[in-house]
């Protein structure tokens, strides 16, 4: 065999690039097969109501998603391009499986290519291969939808499938492992599996494939338009915490239904530190919170407290995430050079984390507010990515403080005053103005009398 310099030159690349990212443990291994195999979503007319709930969510657009395409272009450029079919693998399954799309060059994509995770993808899935996760899928080459229905009644072949009840059946895309070193960049299956709700029997399904937020079983309807009445069916929502590009009102819901967020501080102090504690419990959501892409998402607590002349005397962040460190031990490392997780404060399931704070009490009473914000990506990402990733409010708790009892009762309008911060409470000026006006109305219909009392005794002379 006669090896020219090129081919030699691209081997060694090659095996430089399999040491670096190759271990088949964790790599991710789809079958091949032709997307022929895959209709369209468009195909899927009789379950119109499906596809509208589907069109708007973040597996639709899992490979045409402008912060996937930002994060990618950087993964790509960093390793020299080694990386992005791993990356393809769970962001377009049906273009890795047949071959149209290897690179950043999304050229040769099908359109049911480019849909993502789409509806065939996922009705074609039988089972996983173990360990669960990094798209360990078996999908079978059959043309046979498979769902949940245990007596579905379709014009195409269709047939139950019990692993579609199952979180496994999600796990296999959200666990993700370094495909060389196995570290969780993604841990969203595990975090459930090792949590309360797994235990319960309440899978993702039931909280992100249901009108929700929360559990919100039974849902009754058709499966498809030309289908009998069911007393459950799901809805292909995947509604999670992304406000810019997924359907906002779904997201904004799930987000605001998932921690419970308590302001702890004494009611009256003279004078001296206050004490301030909060409590975040993650009340709603069946994994960490926030969970996912832990190391791109921003979740943070905010904590002031403003005296009555708007001074403030207390301003802390505390921030929640996953930051990883590279082999040299440099962090924060971006995922595809991830090495080990450097430091992990997020919330597990149904527990709380406690924060405490303290300032000096001022003269007046003074209004002391926590609030917990998430969003989906830095604004340095968004910008990159040419998005507006918009801050959600999750939680807010506001309360007072007073320097006494009196000052307790006689001030009452206060928690008003820390409204009007946001801009939420009645103008006062308006306020002043109607009472201003009612006076004036009162004193016009007065002087109206009189002179009306008067003409008519002089009629009457
Ligand atoms: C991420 C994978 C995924 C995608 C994408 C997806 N589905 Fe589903 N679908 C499921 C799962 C899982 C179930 C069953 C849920 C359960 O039983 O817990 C299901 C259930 C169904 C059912 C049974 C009836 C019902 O609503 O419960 C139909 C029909 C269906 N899907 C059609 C579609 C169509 C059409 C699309 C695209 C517009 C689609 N699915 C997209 C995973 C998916
Ligand atoms: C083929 C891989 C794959 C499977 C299977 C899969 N997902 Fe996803 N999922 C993804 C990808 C990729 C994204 C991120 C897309 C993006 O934001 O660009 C995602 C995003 C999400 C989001 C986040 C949406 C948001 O608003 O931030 C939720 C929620 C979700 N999936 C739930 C599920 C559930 C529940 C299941 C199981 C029924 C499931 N997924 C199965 C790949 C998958
Ligand atoms: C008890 C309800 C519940 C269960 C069970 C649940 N989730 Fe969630 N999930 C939520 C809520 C609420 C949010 C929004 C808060 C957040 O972002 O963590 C969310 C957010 C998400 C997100 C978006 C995270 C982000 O910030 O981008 C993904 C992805 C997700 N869930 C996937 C899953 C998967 C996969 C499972 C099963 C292994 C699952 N969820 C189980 C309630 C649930
Ligand atoms: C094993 C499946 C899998 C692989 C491989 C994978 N991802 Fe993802 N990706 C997901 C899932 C699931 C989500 C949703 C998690 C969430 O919502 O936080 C996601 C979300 C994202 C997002 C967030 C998009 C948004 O709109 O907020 C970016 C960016 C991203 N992935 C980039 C990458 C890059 C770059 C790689 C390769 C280094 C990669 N992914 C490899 C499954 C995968």
């Amino acid at each position: 065999m006669r090896m020219t310099v090129r081919s030699v030159s691209s081997m060694v690349v090659m095996v430089l690039v399999l040491a670096v990212f190759a271990v088949p443990a964790v790599a991710a291994a789809l079958p091949s097969m032709p997307s022929s195999n895959f209709p369209s979503s468009t195909a899927c007319g009789c379950h119109s109501d499906l596809f509208t709930q589907w069109e708007p969510s973040m597996h639709a657009q899992a490979l045409t998603d402008p912060i996937y395409l930002y994060k990618i272009a950087e993964a790509d450029k960093a390793t020299g391009g080694a990386v992005t079919p791993f990356c393809l693998t769970c962001h377009t399954p049906v273009g890795v499986m047949a071959g149209e799309v290897s690179g950043l060059d999304h050229s040769g994509a099908s359109d049911v290519a480019n849909e993502g995770v789409t509806c065939a993808f996922c009705h074609h899935v039988t089972g996983t291969n173990d360990p669960i996760g990094n798209a360990s899928q078996i999908v079978s080459e059959e043309d046979v939808r498979v769902a949940q229905l245990k007596d579905p009644q379709a014009p195409h072949a269709a047939a139950y499938s019990q692993f579609h009840e199952t979180a496994e059946f999600c796990g296999s895309c959200h666990n993700v492992n370094h495909p060389s070193n196995g570290v969780h960049l993604e841990a969203t299956y595990t975090e459930w599996k090792n949590g309360p709700y797994s235990a319960e029997g309440i899978v993702c399904q039931d909280c992100h494939m249901t009108p929700g937020p929360g559990v919100t079983k039974p849902n009754p309807g058709k499966a498809a338009s030309t289908g009998p009445d069911r007393e459950h069916i799901y809805t292909m929502t995947f509604a999670g915490g992304n406000v810019a590009l997924g359907d906002a009102d779904k997201a904004e819901e799930r987000l605001k239904a998932a921690a419970q967020l308590d302001l702890e501080l004494p009611e009256i102090v003279e004078s001296g530190d206050v004490a301030v504690t909060t409590t975040i419990t993650n009340v709603g959501a069946g994994h960490y919170l926030p969970t996912g892409l832990t190391e791109v998402r921003q979740m943070w607590l905010e904590v002031t407290a403003t005296d009555a002349d708007g001074t403030e005397l207390l301003r802390e962040r505390r921030d929640f995430g996953t930051v990883m460190k590279d082999e040299a031990g440099n962090y924060p490392a971006e995922m595809w050079d991830a090495f080990e997780v450097h430091t992990d404060d997020r919330i597990p399931p149904r527990e709380s984390t406690s924060n405490e704070y303290s300032f000096a009490m001022a003269e007046g009473p003074v209004t002391v507010k926590a609030a917990l914000y998430y969003r989906s990506c830095s604004e340095e990402i968004a910008e990159g990515a040419g998005v507006e990733v918009p801050t959600t409010t999750m939680a807010e708790i506001t309360k007072t403080v007073y320097s006494s009892a009196e000052a307790m009762e006689s001030d009452e309008p206060a928690p008003e005053a820390a409204d009007q911060e946001d801009g939420a409470s009645e103008d006062p000026v308006t306020a002043l103005g109607t009472v201003e006006m009612l006076l004036m109305a009162a004193a016009v219909a007065l002087v109206a009398g009189v002179v009306f009392l008067i003409v008519k005794r002089r009629n009457a002379k």
